[in-house]
């Protein structure tokens, strides 16, 4: 049986029971509407700590005000059934005014890798992002948590603030999880239509073709990016935000193409964004 906790005392205390009794704790923060991809996570958790506890909390700091919060999914009992499944046995499931009691002055923001990508089309998603895990993390205390590289930016973001804040837990990044045509998984893949749908590989296979040149030897960046957004823009559904070859750490744009580095992707399909990225490993010159 999975144990549900509505509020942060409650949660923290059943964390801080778990280590008092030497156990350790894996931590998967999550906003819901649980997939294959967040199942993976909290299987990946569930193997490397002693007791796994998942939060499900749809942050509204994260949000622009034109952004899907209202009609962000939410299938509470589904999302226990695939906790349960995956071996997850904690649950932190806070209202918005549990986890946000008073106005919030305090938030988290993290300078250079939060600025470009994401950040350039949502200037205020990642301090929201930022502010609610370093609460998420307070709450739940030391442990390893487990992020998705799926949301890449994300990840480099919270790997930063847990290291400049000294914050005592260990970020475990984790494999994109893809559907059989390519496509990452997302909770925001339901709100595309069948044409969408059949388009959205693109992407992945974006991605591909940028890392098949790379791999072939290219050493200018602009040519990996250009076979991604040539691929992209074969799609008539698909309109490209963003294509870059960068810096898998700092997410700072490529030079040369080397070792350490991402390919990032961005487009929309209608009113719904998507993104996507690629490990790029070159051959040795
Ligand atoms: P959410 O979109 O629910 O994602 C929760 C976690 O699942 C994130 O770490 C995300 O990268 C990971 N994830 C999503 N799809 C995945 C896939 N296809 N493969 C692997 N991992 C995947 O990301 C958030 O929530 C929020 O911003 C949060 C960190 C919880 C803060 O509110």
């Amino acid at each position: 049986m999975v144990e549900v906790h509505e509020t942060v005392a409650g949660f923290r205390r059943a964390l801080a029971q778990v280590r008092a009794g030497g156990r350790s704790v894996g931590l998967v923060p999550t906003m819901g509407a649980l997939h294959a991809g967040h199942r993976s996570l909290i299987e990946r958790a569930a193997v490397e700590a002693d007791v796994t506890a998942v939060t499900i909390f749809v942050n509204p700091l994260q949000f622009a005000p034109h952004e899907d919060l209202s009609r962000y999914p939410r299938p509470f009992d589904a999302d226990l059934a695939v906790v349960e499944a995956a071996g997850g046995s904690v649950v932190l499931h806070p209202s918005v005014e549990e986890m946000y009691p008073v106005p919030i002055r305090t938030t988290v923001s993290v300078a250079g890798v939060s600025e470009g990508f994401e950040g350039a089309s949502r200037p205020t998603h990642f301090a929201g992002v930022a502010t609610v895990v370093a609460k998420l993390l307070s709450i739940a205390g030391p442990c390893r948590a487990y992020f998705g590289e799926k949301d890449y930016q994300q990840l480099a973001v919270v790997r930063r603030m847990a290291l400049d804040l000294s914050l005592p837990v260990e970020i475990v990044g984790c494999p994109i999880v893809r559907a059989d045509d390519g496509l990452a998984l997302s909770s925001r893949n339901v709100y595309l239509t069948p044409a969408q749908r059949a388009a959205a590989p693109a992407l992945h296979e974006g991605l591909l073709a940028g890392r098949a040149v790379a791999e072939a030897g290219e050493v200018d960046p602009a040519a990996v990016v250009a076979a991604v957004v040539e691929r992209i823009a074969a799609e008539p559904e698909a309109a490209l935000d963003y294509a870059a070859l960068v810096d898998a750490e700092t997410l700072e744009p490529a030079t040369a193409v080397g070792g350490g580095q991402r390919l990032l992707v961005a487009a929309a399909f209608g009113p719904t964004r998507l993104l996507d990225n690629l490990a790029v490993i070159t051959p040795p010159r």
